[in-house]
């Protein structure tokens, strides 16, 4: 007999672009020291993704009341909300998948991937069918990337994993305990505006500014986010900064390329910056990864 049940902790459920897992102490030290005591607080995150921050945060701070989570991108949010509301049935779904899968020859695999993104992109299916396949194919396609065509329809070739893990049952249910106290929303995060108060912490992780002229732009969504769009998020942090709520901020920084690039240091000049060590995908580097400042912006004056 167990003395002590093992408790399975939450992480993210899919392999996402720009994902902080590696920030999240830089996170942590972005908060007011006693975030840990205080009450009743909101938590939002308006450009969830994957949900590093999300996952880790709710279960760091259980004093975390109420949380609120959005994303533009409609199939991501909608895996959210069937993890939240109808995980078994999903579980169910996705370890068909994988019996279906997995005993396939390299090429078979192949056509049974490609089939499925064809009805992922048909977009008649149910949410249900949407969540599993959204799930299904993050972990078969290349580099579990998520891109789109000017159309929408996600492109991403098949990725050749030979035992890719599809159905992870036991962190999809702790992934849909944690989710019980999320309210979930698809949309553009100037929507979360009216969170903001003295109880409430944000955590924007926007799309990155790419780091060099010729990065390739990730597309999440149909529509980027270029300097205008990052812009009217600082708006955004004046608004509910004047509404006395927290926020913290990661982007890429241009300075790794160029030193004299000063964007952010202009546009968030009110606001207390950090550069903090990260490692990331950049093509000036000759093997594509290299270390990298990543910004932290914050309101949150004695961290
Ligand atoms: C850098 S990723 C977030 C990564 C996330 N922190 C993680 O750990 O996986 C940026 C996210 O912003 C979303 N996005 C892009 N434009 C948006 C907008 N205008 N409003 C809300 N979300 C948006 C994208 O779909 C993408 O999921």
């Amino acid at each position: 007999m167990r003395l002590v049940e093992e408790i399975t902790i939450a992480r993210p459920f899919i392999k996402w672009v720009g994902g902080k897992t590696q920030l999240l102490d830089e996170v942590r030290k972005s908060l007011p020291s006693d975030f840990a005591t205080r009450k009743h607080l909101t938590y939002v995150e308006p450009f969830v993704g994957g949900g590093a921050v999300l996952f880790w945060i709710l279960q760091a701070y259980p004093n975390i009341e109420h949380a609120v989570i959005n994303d533009i991108n409609k199939e991501l949010i909608c895996t959210y909300r069937v993890i939240q509301e109808d995980v078994e049935n999903l579980i169910e779904m996705l370890s068909n998948i994988q019996s279906e899968y997995i005993p396939l020859n390299a090429e078979s695999r192949k056509d049974y991937f490609m089939e499925k993104r064809t009805l992922f992109n048909s977009k008649t299916i149910s949410p249900e069918e949407t969540a599993a396949l959204f799930i299904f194919l993050n972990r078969t396609c290349f580099n579990g990337l998520y891109r789109v065509n000017s159309k929408g329809a996600f492109n991403v070739p098949h990725g050749k994993y030979v035992n890719p893990r599809i159905c992870d049952a036991e962190n999809l249910r702790a992934c849909s305990s944690i989710l019980q106290k999320v309210e979930i929303l698809c949309g553009d995060f100037s929507e979360t505006g009216c969170y903001a108060g003295p109880r409430t912490l944000y955590y924007f992780d926007p799309p990155y500014k790419p780091i060099t002229e010729t990065s390739s732009f990730t597309s999440y969504a149909k529509d980027g986010f270029d300097d205008k769009e990052q812009i009217r998020l600082r708006d955004f942090c004046d608004q509910i900064s004047k509404r006395k709520a927290l926020f913290v901020a990661s982007n890429s920084d241009p300075k790794d390329v160029n030193p004299k690039a000063n964007f952010f240091d202009i546009i968030y000049n009110h606001f207390i910056i950090k550069r903090v060590s990260a490692t990331r995908m950049i093509n000036s580097d000759a093997n594509g990864r290299g270390a990298v400042s990543e910004l932290m912006i914050s309101n949150v004056v004695n961290a």
